[in-house]
């Protein structure tokens, strides 16, 4: 494995993905985890990632200077780079001029992680300070126009440093430099695939269970249900999944979801019809956090009643991603102001007392969709966008009644059916349909119509933090206006949401 020290940089986790693309297992700690504790993980190679700050500042992030001694393998990217050349008595300096963006590469020793790489590449900078004088031992491999030292080495203690950024796309021979940097250097193996992570994780979740009984909340989206199918294969009978229908999901969704997991998969599922419960609670309910707020506290009420009744739980499955586990103890991130009170069922292991399990923590969501298909979850669930847990309620702007959730529910089917029809659904990170409480006036042969308005919001993302609307062909637009017109009563005209996130958000409310 590779051991990622994250000194702060927006690109940390793209580091782990590109050497996790090599097929090599690898996992972003903290710069203050104790010495100890990565000589007993047994890297075979550690990587400093970049960051903000300036090896001179006060409070700039370091990791214990004794990595340096361990005769393992390091890479410093970007202050990475800095702090290795600091730490190991070279100086660093600010620069006369901040670089930011392209560079032009030249390389002047290929060395062992420069090997195979054009002469003159390009490369993606973004750093204030640089390289003033290397340690003993380091010598240049690299530089460009403004920074001397754009790459050194030191290789007989096999200490390499890059002050571009190679897992970034910008930088084209990224890729190979991390590739020499795994297997030249630290000879790594191409052994992590979802196959092994399947059978490890079986294996962990075994040992962690014992004869115990776990209980997970099932949504339908693909990392609860990847986690249910993966705990199925390791705890059997002794796994309960708990599906609580609100009454706002998408139509056929519950149906789909009770097939497949109970006739295929023969998973003991709790489904738990509730629809009615919530659509009464939100009777009138027209202010979004309030809707937000119903919906969360209903679903954990219904779903605390659920988990009661399963006798023997001692354990609570959750398919907590990576990112989530990076992000909530980064040092770096302050909390941000709540925009949206999300809910998760995250509100529930401290009130339940029960332990958790939480099979996909170390896995990003692409590999999350390549271990669902691993375990033979269907392709149309394991290339699911996401779908916000409030459902439907958050797209109905207002109160929610029955008769508008029909509305939509109609409209939604339509234009999914379209954006698949036109091969756009994996390329969407989502795409769904939202019904204003806004009236206009239209014509239908030759009457005056006097009805919804129904806006169709497409957005491309890498992580839903950051959002563009979707360009998306006009006939296609004309397709999905012209049907939902004409086949969902109540509808008489259609908008297209061009706003991109921020400032606006993915869901209307
Ligand atoms: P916004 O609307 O804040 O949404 O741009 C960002 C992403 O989060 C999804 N979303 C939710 N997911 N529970 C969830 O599990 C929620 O309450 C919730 N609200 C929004 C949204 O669909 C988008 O992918």
């Amino acid at each position: 494995m590779i051991l990622i020290i994250d000194f702060g940089s927006q690109y940390n986790q793209l580091i782990a993905r590109r050497v996790r693309e090599h097929h090599v297992y690898c996992q972003i700690e903290p710069p203050d985890i104790p010495l100890a504790v990565i000589r007993d993980m047994h890297p075979e190679g550690i990587i400093l990632s970049g960051g903000p700050a300036s090896i001179y500042e006060k409070n700039s992030p370091r990791v214990d200077t004794g990595i340096f001694t361990l005769g393992i393998p390091v890479l410093g990217i970007c202050y990475g780079l800095q702090f290795m050349v600091h730490a190991l008595g070279g100086e660093v300096i600010a620069a006369a001029k901040r670089e930011y963006g392209f560079a032009e590469l030249d390389v002047l020793h290929p060395g062992d992680v420069l090997a195979g790489v054009e002469k003159a590449t390009r490369c993606w900078m973004s750093h204030g300070d640089a390289i003033g004088g290397l340690p003993a031992g380091f010598r240049a491999t690299a530089a460009t126009p403004n920074t001397p030292v754009a790459a050194a080495e030191d290789a007989r203690r096999r200490f390499y440093g890059l002050q571009f950024h190679p897992e970034v796309v910008h930088t084209p021979e990224g890729r190979k430099i991390l590739g020499n940097f795994l297997f030249v250097v630290c000879g790594c193996k191409k052994d992590w695939t979802m196959k092994s992570f399947a059978r490890d994780a079986v294996a962990e979740i075994r040992e962690q269970v014992g004869n115990g009984r776990v209980i997970l909340g099932l949504s339908g989206g693909v990392d609860s249900s990847v986690a249910a199918v993966l705990l199925h294969r390791a705890v059997g009978p002794r796994l309960t999944c708990v599906f609580v229908d609100n009454g706002v999901l998408r139509h056929g969704e519950a149906k789909k979801v009770r097939e497949l997991f109970r006739n295929h998969f023969h998973v003991n599922l709790r489904f738990v019809p509730a629809g009615r419960i919530f659509l009464d609670r939100l009777k009138g309910v027209e202010a979004p956090e309030k809707k937000r707020k119903i919906i969360g506290r209903t679903f954990i009420e219904i779903f605390d009643g659920e988990a009661k009744k399963i006798e023997g739980a001692d354990f609570l499955a959750q398919g907590t991603l990576y990112p989530d586990i990076i992000e909530s103890r980064s040092a770096f991130g302050g909390p941000s102001a709540v925009i949206k009170s999300h809910h998760n069922v995250g509100g529930l292991p401290k009130r339940m007392k029960l332990k958790l399990v939480e099979p996909l923590r170390h896995l990003f969501k692409d590999e999350v969709r390549l271990l669902g298909k691993e375990l033979g979850l269907p392709e149309e669930m394991v290339w699911r966008q996401p779908f916000p847990g409030p459902g439907l309620a958050i797209r109905i702007i207002g109160a929610v009644t029955e008769k508008r959730l029909k509305i939509l529910k109609q409209a939604d089917v339509i234009l999914l059916e379209e954006i698949r029809a036109a091969g756009l659904y994996r390329k969407l990170w989502q795409s769904f349909a939202v019904l204003l409480p806004v009236k206009s006036v239209g014509i239908m042969g030759d009457q005056r119509t006097y009805e919804n308005i129904l806006a169709i919001r497409a957005v491309t993302s890498d992580d839903a933090m950051t959002a563009d609307w979707a360009r998306l062909p006009q006939e296609l637009l004309a397709r999905i206006s012209n049907r939902i017109i004409n086949e969902v009563r109540g509808v008489n005209r259609v908008v297209y949401d061009i706003s991109s996130k921020p400032p606006a958000t993915i869901e209307w409310e």
